[in-house]
Parts: structure tokens; sequence; C-alpha cells
């Protein structure tokens, strides 16, 4: 390979660089997700402990948060590199959680929950409508009534005709990660658009820089509402953004780019007239 060339690889089979670029925002991230579920989760059982589940849990920063911060706590991931380290930092830090290979699209857990979240974007590896349905309909499937999905996504400019790029630095333990994201104009057409990830990991003189390349679904703020109405388990009740500030909420109907949704599954399905109603209307 050409000196300073970048290796073709998937960037989740290397967890340790993925949980150094995002272990900044973790602590707010798992704050923010537990208001959540103060404010728009159901009522606690008496003595018992809450559950939360996080599909495609990657290298397990947030199952370790939300772990450590008392919940019970189950997540899967379709990367085995993902989960084995996930598992290695819960045993380094004490920590219990349920960790499964499973897909985003078909899934079912013993029990109920109370919180599902998925941040980053995570949700875009939906790459049609539906396998986003089939993931929404599992999580309505998962929940307890009044338990909350928290989707962050960003959503898709689709008047925007150049990429956007965004470069973050971490460092842990002598190992440094610079991270630079770029994403292609987003696709009204096709609902796609291409998303490059290059990574340049610096370790005891050494320096690796790998590259991967990857499609994801767009979403602007009409089409998410279309697809969180095509589900009648859900009910869009608040909107906040990638600050995780939980009493900084935004309208309802804000369409700014980073959007971080709580949809929470209604205590009583709809009756089979609004269901009527709202196909109707989307029709
Ligand atoms: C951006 S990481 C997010 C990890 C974690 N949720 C977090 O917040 O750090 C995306 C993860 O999605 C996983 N993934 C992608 N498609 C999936 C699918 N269909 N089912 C399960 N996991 C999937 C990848 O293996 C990767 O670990």
């Amino acid at each position: 390979m050409a000196r300073g060339a970048h290796l073709q690889v998937d960037w989740y089979d290397e967890p340790h660089a993925y949980d150094i670029v995002f272990a900044e925002d973790t602590r707010a991230e798992g704050r923010f997700l537990v208001e959540m579920l103060r404010v728009h989760g159901p009522k606690p059982k008496r003595g018992g402990q809450r559950r939360a589940l996080e599909p495609a849990c990657g290298s397990g920063r947030l199952v370790c948060e939300l772990a450590r911060r008392g919940l019970s706590v189950v997540g899967f991931d379709l990367n085995d590199a993902m989960l084995d380290y996930a598992r290695s930092k819960l045993r380094a830090r004490k920590l219990r959680a349920r960790l499964e290979h499973a897909d985003m699209t078909n899934f079912r857990f013993e029990g109920r929950f109370d919180l599902v979240h998925c941040l980053v974007s995570t949700f875009k590896y939906l790459l049609d409508e539906a396998s986003a349905r089939a993931h929404l309909e599992c999580v309505a499937r998962a929940l307890r009534p009044g338990g909350i999905y928290v989707v962050g996504l960003h959503l898709s400019d689709y008047s925007r005709a150049t990429a956007s790029q965004e470069r973050w630095i971490a460092r842990r333990n002598g190992t440094l990660v610079t991270c630079v994201t770029r994403v292609e104009p987003a696709q009204r057409k096709s609902r796609l658009e291409r998303v490059r990830t290059r990574l340049t990991i610096e370790r005891g003189g050494k320096i690796a820089r790998t590259e991967t390349r990857w499609n994801f679904r767009t979403y602007d703020a009409r089409q998410f509402a279309r697809l969180v109405a095509s589900v009648p388990e859900f009910e869009c009740v608040a909107l906040h953004d990638f600050h995780y500030e939980a009493d900084v909420p935004r309208s309802l109907d804000d369409a700014r780019a980073d959007c971080v949704y709580v949809l929470r599954k209604r205590a009583r399905a709809l009756s089979p007239e609004r269901r009527l109603f709202r196909a109707s209307a989307r029709s």
C-alpha cells in the first residue's frame, strides 16, 4: 500500500478506535436518556429495576453507562467484534448486562422494556422503508405500554448540493484517533446518502490509516414523521437535539438537522376507526 494511503476496512471491526472517538458525549447521553425516562416514560414498578434495550449497541459505551446508572440493560449488534469489545468493557468495570447477536429488523427479547434507544444516526442503517418499519414494530413489541423509544438522527437537507465534513480528535491511554466523516449530498429519489469515514490511529510512534464507506437512508422531518405515523403504537412526545439537554426541548415541528425524537408507546392501541383515518390521511 502506498505511504499515507487508507486501508479499506469496516470501522466497526475496530471497536477500540470507535469507542475512543464516541466517548466524549457518553455521559451526557446517559444522563439525558435517564431523564427522558423519568419525564416521559412509564411509572417505575415498585421496587423494580428499570429495563433498557439498545439495538445496534456497538462498543457498548451506552450499555456500560446505563448499567452504571443502575438500569438492567440488554444490547445487541450484528458485529461480533463490537459485541466482544462491549463484553470486555463490562467485565473491566464489573458491570452486568446482556449482549446478543441480533438484527435491528428482526429481534425479540424476553420481558418488556421501559426504554429503547438508538442514537448517533444508527437508525439510518435501515436502508428502506420496510426495514425501518419492521424495526419500529419490533421496538413497539419490546416496550411496555407508556415505554419510550429515543431515536437520534441527523436529518437531510435535499436542497444542499455540497458534501459536509466533520472531524473529531480524541485520545485515550496513549492512542490518538482522528476521525473525519464526509457525507455526500442526500439523494431525494433514492433516499440514500454516501458516507465515508477515515480514521488515523496513532500509537507508540506507529500510524494506521483506515477508510470505510457505506450508505445511509435519508430523512427530512416530514419523511420521519410519516414513518412514525405508519406504526400506530407510537406517538411523538418530545424533540431534542444533539446537545442532550433534557430541560431544553425543541418544538415538535422544528426541522433543524440534529434531532433526538422521543416516541412513546401508547398505553392503548388506536381504535380501528382512528387507524383508518390516519391511513387515509397519509395517502
Ligand atoms: C454508529 S454505531 C452505534 C453504536 C452504539 N449504538 C453507540 O451509540 O455508540 C452503529 C452500530 O450499528 C451496528 N449495526 C448496523 N446495522 C445493524 C443491524 N441491521 N442490526 C444490528 N446492528 C447493526 C453496527 O455493527 C455498529 O456497531
